[in-house]
């Protein structure tokens, strides 16, 4: 990093403004008028969408998308997937300003977002097309998702299934007595090892990946840890839920993690309660920082994730 990234999507539209992110020269962050969010969520109401209609009648989603772009800007679609498809950024943050506290609300604007910039996927731990999980002071799961006081190592979404997961949004749904926590994000342009693991012919070595019970996928799949995309290398990986066959090939996850955790480019980005960031998955390798103890700890995300469509 240190070298100030070209920003080609910086704009000011109907009802929003595309600004540069201040924790990253990666990412952008767009503010949307309170206005026209307040209007959106009064349109939603009018309409009678709630999010049990959105779980159940799939085109509603889409309709809600269509929605927040006739109060925000009709081109606001466009900006976002330029965004997450474009290397040098893929991803961006914004919220809902303070409009609303209602955890529906904060679904159902999510859910506006996640149809702009793609259609999602089926999220098998939920049975939806969306999921709400809590991090907590305990917690008996059986992987690091819910473990408050671990650090979540750097991974992409989606490793352990074979449809494609083309991007990931994640959105603070609440959070109280939470010192610590952020999400750790690292743009695989700025891993400064990332040659030498894509030249090492483990590289290209597929892997097989298979998920713990709670996830609720049954079958495995074997994948490569680097692949092509636009003659770029993308990457999947995540240390919990692959398994090796040889001391050698665990010695070369084990240290790709290691010099993945231990980069410098690594940013813990702050949330804000009614915020969301979306990241491209192919390129941008996501955890979670260790929180501090506290017995009162309650912090909840919703994640969507799902593919592009042409
Ligand atoms: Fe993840």
């Amino acid at each position: 990093m240190g070298v100030t990234k070209e920003k080609k999507f910086l704009k000011t539209g109907k009802a929003y403004e595309v600004k540069s992110h201040p924790q990253s020269d990666r990412l952008y962050h767009i503010e949307i008028d309170k206005e026209a969010i307040a209007k959106f969520l009064a349109a939603v109401e009018e309409k009678n969408i709630s999010v049990q209609v959105l779980e159940y009648t799939p085109y509603q989603r889409q309709i809600v998308a269509s929605l927040l772009q006739d109060f925000v800007g009709e081109d606001l679609g466009e900006i976002l997937r330029g965004i997450i498809h474009d290397r040098e950024s893929g991803g961006f943050t914004l919220g809902l300003e303070g409009v609303t506290e209602d955890t529906d609300e904060f679904v159902i604007f999510g859910t506006a977002i996640s149809h702009l910039v793609g259609m999602p996927n089926f999220d098998a731990m939920t049975g939806k097309y969306y999921a709400r999980f809590t991090v907590k002071h305990t917690d008996n799961s059986d992987s690091f998702l819910r473990q408050a006081y671990r650090l979540f190592t750097l991974h992409t979404d989606g490793t352990f299934v074979d449809e494609p997961t083309d991007w990931l949004l994640m959105m603070k749904m609440v959070e109280e007595n939470a010192v610590g926590g952020e999400s750790r994000l690292l743009h695989l342009d700025d891993w400064k090892e990332l040659d030498k693991f894509v030249n090492n012919p483990l590289g290209k070595h597929k892997f097989t990946y298979i998920a713990p019970p709670s996830k609720n996928v049954t079958q495995t799949v074997d994948r490569a840890t680097f692949f092509n995309v636009n003659d770029k290398p993308c990457i999947c990986f995540i240390d919990q839920f692959v398994y090796p066959e040889s001391i050698e090939q665990a010695k070369y996850l084990e240290d790709l993690s290691a010099s993945l955790e231990s980069d410098e480019s690594v940013i813990e980005l702050e949330l804000p309660v009614g915020d969301l960031v979306v990241l491209n998955n192919l390129f941008w390798m996501h955890g979670r920082a260790a929180f501090e103890v506290n017995p009162d700890l309650n912090r909840e995300l919703m994640r969507q994730r799902g593919r592009f469509v042409e």
